[in-house]
């Protein structure tokens, strides 16, 4: 019997590891991606995103990704969805589970999504009012939680007035972006307090870009602070394309290791997960960023 996990990892490869990649990647790899995945123990998969393909090239496969993918039972696959638009078309794909995405910072929210705050709420109370009476469950990402590529600093306040705005709309999950990785421990943990203040901590989700190094470290502080959901990338995968200096985000089989030493339960496979990560690593060209991937196998 399969014990139940003490933490719950959402698996960002197929949207966030991808969504910056300038090698085009047919569709028939990111299913054998998100499908291998599934097989790893992961429940949470994000697949892909309903965006203009404009803006994100890569993401224009995700309707036929979807379309296509065997779905396993027990696994959720949440995609992006910006606005109206990105909600018809993940509909036409069959998609249960949504996030919509915003930003602490006025300026990055302009970049990424071509609004500002207030506009994206707009769009976000819109797709939240037809998810809801559709039975389509909503995740909220917050990005630049830790600071901003165009403003620098963000106050943790913002960031909790926020979450309670996506909380409000109906969100179950509020996932907090350090976008282009600056946090540290203190910091992360800061952010973690000030959030739970509003947002009770069950509803609470990490997710660290690992640019300065510091993404299992803050993982390891938020873990005191209660946080039991956190996103993470299989090979360490990531970036977004409006946030430049934000490579991968934390690689799921490092997140993994530890939390495996940890005595944490995920029930998520370790020795499946590096070889996924091998595999997509082989597709684009280069080697897994993570340090397991690259170290594996332990010594006996
Ligand atoms: P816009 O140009 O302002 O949109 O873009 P518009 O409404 O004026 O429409 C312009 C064109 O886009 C039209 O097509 C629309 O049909 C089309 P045209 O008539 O010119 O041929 N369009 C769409 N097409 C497909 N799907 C849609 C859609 N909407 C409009 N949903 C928009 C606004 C939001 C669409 C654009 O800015 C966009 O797609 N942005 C997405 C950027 C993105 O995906 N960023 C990465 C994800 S966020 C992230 O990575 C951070 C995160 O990981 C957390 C963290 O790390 O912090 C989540
Ligand atoms: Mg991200």
């Amino acid at each position: 019997m399969t014990q139940p996990a003490d933490v719950t990892i959402v698996e960002v490869a197929p949207r966030d590891g991808l969504q910056n990649e300038d090698r085009h990647l047919d569709a028939n790899v990111k299913i054998e991606l998100i499908e291998r995945l599934a097989e790893t123990g992961l429940t949470f998969i994000e697949a892909g995103s309903f965006v203009s393909p404009t803006w994100v090239p890569q993401m224009a496969t995700t309707g036929d990704v979807l379309q296509r993918l065997h779905r396993a039972p027990g696994v959720r696959y949440p995609v992006l969805v910006p606005n109206m638009e990105g909600l018809q078309a993940a509909m036409a794909a069959g998609v249960e589970d949504i996030a919509i995405f915003g930003s602490a910072s006025e300026s990055f929210s302009k970049k990424n999504i071509n609004c500002s705050i207030d506009e994206s709420f707009i769009n976000f109370a819109d797709v939240s009012r037809v998810a809801r009476a559709e039975g389509i469950r909503l995740r909220g990402y917050i990005s630049c939680v830790l600071g901003c590529p165009y403003e620098g600093e963000i106050t943790p306040d913002r960031v909790r007035e926020f979450a309670m705005r996506l909380v409000d709309l109906g969100c179950y999950e509020i996932s907090l972006g350090d976008t282009i990785g600056v946090g540290t421990p203190h910091t992360a943990a800061a952010l973690i307090d000030a959030v739970t203040r509003s947002v009770p901590i069950e509803q609470v989700a990490v997710h660290f870009h690992d640019t300065y190094g510091q993404a299992l470290a803050n993982i390891y502080a938020v873990l005191q602070s209660g946080i039991r959901v956190i996103d993470s990338s299989v090979a360490g995968l990531g970036g977004c394309p409006y946030a430049k200096g934000a490579p991968g985000n934390v690689a799921t089989e490092d997140v993994v290791y530890m939390l495996d030493g940890m005595g944490i339960e995920t029930g998520v496979d370790l020795a499946r997960l590096v070889d996924i990560a091998q595999f997509i690593s082989t597709a684009l060209g280069r080697r897994p960023l993570s340090k397991v991937a690259n170290a594996y196998p332990p010594p006996a």
